[in-house]
């Protein structure tokens, strides 16, 4: 039985007061949560994340790591930098990354590499344009994106997380129905399923306006693993009415 993750993707959001404030409502109602549950927050504010979460369930993330392993690469950070600070999961391939950084597959492969080298969890994330989605091109490129990273890392492909998150979904309030979400999540699966005998514990998460009132419906979907929560993660009362309705 694959456990349940919500993470929550702060993306470029925060401030140290504004962190300390969201992080200690979430640790004050999280006890001791039946799923998996974890903050990805912008690199520089980790220290204080792993401070303030040392004791607590609640695990921390960034957003990003280097396809680099270590050297002169102004402005990068390794993975293994991110292991200093205790990170257990790192966004790989958002598509925010994809679109504005010209992240290709290809990069996304090394970064999840790079991660796994380092034992960090990468979520990979994939997922289609509206253009795409409507010319009938969703499944060759959640396919094509995946792919490539099981080409990658095959042998510990089992380790990573994977995140289906519709380009079309994000940040507009509009989610996928929980049909919709499943027929991808299925096909993910199955593309797994080929790669790894270990599939069945590969979390797939879905990402796109998942708020607190359409995560029950998508969570009950037999290959949705858990969510990929960018603004409804900065409200403690609406990330947690979201835990709770992965813990059931
Ligand atoms: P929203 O939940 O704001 O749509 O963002 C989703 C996302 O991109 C999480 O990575």
């Amino acid at each position: 039985m694959r456990s349940k993750l919500i993470a929550g993707n702060w993306k470029m959001n925060g401030s140290l007061a504004a962190n300390q404030d969201l992080l200690l409502s979430i640790e004050k109602a999280l006890g001791a949560p039946a799923c998996k549950v974890a903050v990805c927050v912008p690199a520089l504010y980790l220290a204080q994340v792993q401070h303030l979460c040392a004791s607590s369930a609640l695990l921390w993330g960034a957003q990003d790591v280097s396809a680099q392993e270590i050297g002169a690469y102004t402005g990068e950070i390794s993975a293994t930098m991110l292991r200093d600070f205790g990170v257990r999961y790192v966004l790989v391939g958002h598509s925010e990354r994809r679109q504005y950084h010209g992240e290709t597959d290809d990069v996304v492969a090394l970064k999840a590499q790079r991660a796994l080298a380092a034992g960090i969890t990468p979520i990979v994330c994939v997922g289609e344009t509206l253009a795409q989605r409507e010319s009938g091109k969703t499944a060759e490129v959640v396919k094509r994106q995946l792919a490539a990273v099981i080409h990658t890392n095959g042998h510990c492909i089992s380790e990573i997380v994977v995140a289906y998150e519709p380009v079309w979904a994000i940040g507009t309030g509009k989610t996928a129905t929980p049909e919709q979400a499943q027929e991808v999540h299925a096909l993910l699966r199955a593309q797994l399923v080929a790669a790894s005998t270990q599939a069945e514990r590969i979390a797939i998460l879905y990402g796109g306006s998942m708020n607190a009132a359409n995560a029950s419906s998508l969570l009950s979907q037999p290959d949705i693993d858990g969510g990929l929560i960018g603004g409804a993660s900065l409200k403690a009362a609406d990330f947690l009415s979201i835990v709770a309705a992965a813990s059931h």
